[in-house]
């Protein structure tokens, strides 16, 4: 279980993410429409980081990526490389389990638009910061997209010139976790084919073959 500083299901540091989730939920009664939590291994050594919960996806079921077009290749590529026990994720309920990897989001709550602001990722960030802490040494951290990527390095204090943002790009961070940047899985990138599964693959691959030096 992660502590508090990781995530808060109550929070409202951001006034406008906060009320609209509150006409999000009076919307869509059955819909979560609240701060997603981290899903996975508390002991992963693999944290995967995306941008924030989809209306109809995580922000409907309360669960990263779950209900979502992202959550398609992301599921698939995980199980794939043995960081899962099925290759899809529906619902909270539905058995899934992640071994050795979570996943989070850069901003907990469904931003209008899909888009946050620069303010709510920096307000946002305490909680990746302190999500980060947790993992232990020789982790790595696959961003998704350069939001995700532009927080992890907020949250370990650098500047985004530390490292420039690119696909399927490997960044060593301080302490010695390593940083792998990929395009994200988003619904637009699949059709428009600037990410495909095969290259999510090889992203996933370079992942295994960083993991497997660093036991
Ligand atoms: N759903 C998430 O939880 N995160 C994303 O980045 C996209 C969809």
């Amino acid at each position: 279980m992660l502590d508090s500083n990781c995530f808060n299901q109550d929070c409202r540091d951001c006034q406008r993410l906060a009320g609209f989730l509150d006409n999000v939920k009076l919307k869509y009664p059955d819909y979560h429409a609240q701060p997603v939590a981290p899903f996975g291994d508390p002991a992963a050594q693999l944290l995967v980081v995306g941008l924030a919960p989809g209306m109809h996806g995580a922000n409907a079921s309360g669960r990263p990526f779950t209900g979502d077009y992202a959550g398609l290749l992301l599921y698939q590529a995980l199980y794939d490389f043995g960081f899962s026990n099925q290759a899809d994720s529906a619902a909270l309920d539905d058995g899934l389990v992640l071994n050795n990897c979570r996943i989070t989001n850069a901003v907990k709550c469904l931003p209008p638009q899909n888009k946050p602001t620069g303010d709510e990722i920096k307000r946002c960030n305490r909680y990746l910061a302190a999500e980060i802490e947790t993992l232990p040494d020789n982790a790595v951290i696959l961003a998704l997209g350069n939001i995700a990527h532009q927080a992890v390095l907020r949250a370990y204090g650098l500047k985004s010139s530390a490292a420039k943002f690119g696909h399927h790009q490997c960044f060593q961070l301080p302490g010695g976790n390593v940083l792998v940047s990929s395009y994200h899985c988003s619904r637009y990138n699949v059709q428009t084919k600037r990410l495909s599964m095969a290259m999510l693959a090889d992203v996933f691959a370079t992942i295994r073959s960083l993991l497997a030096g660093r036991d």
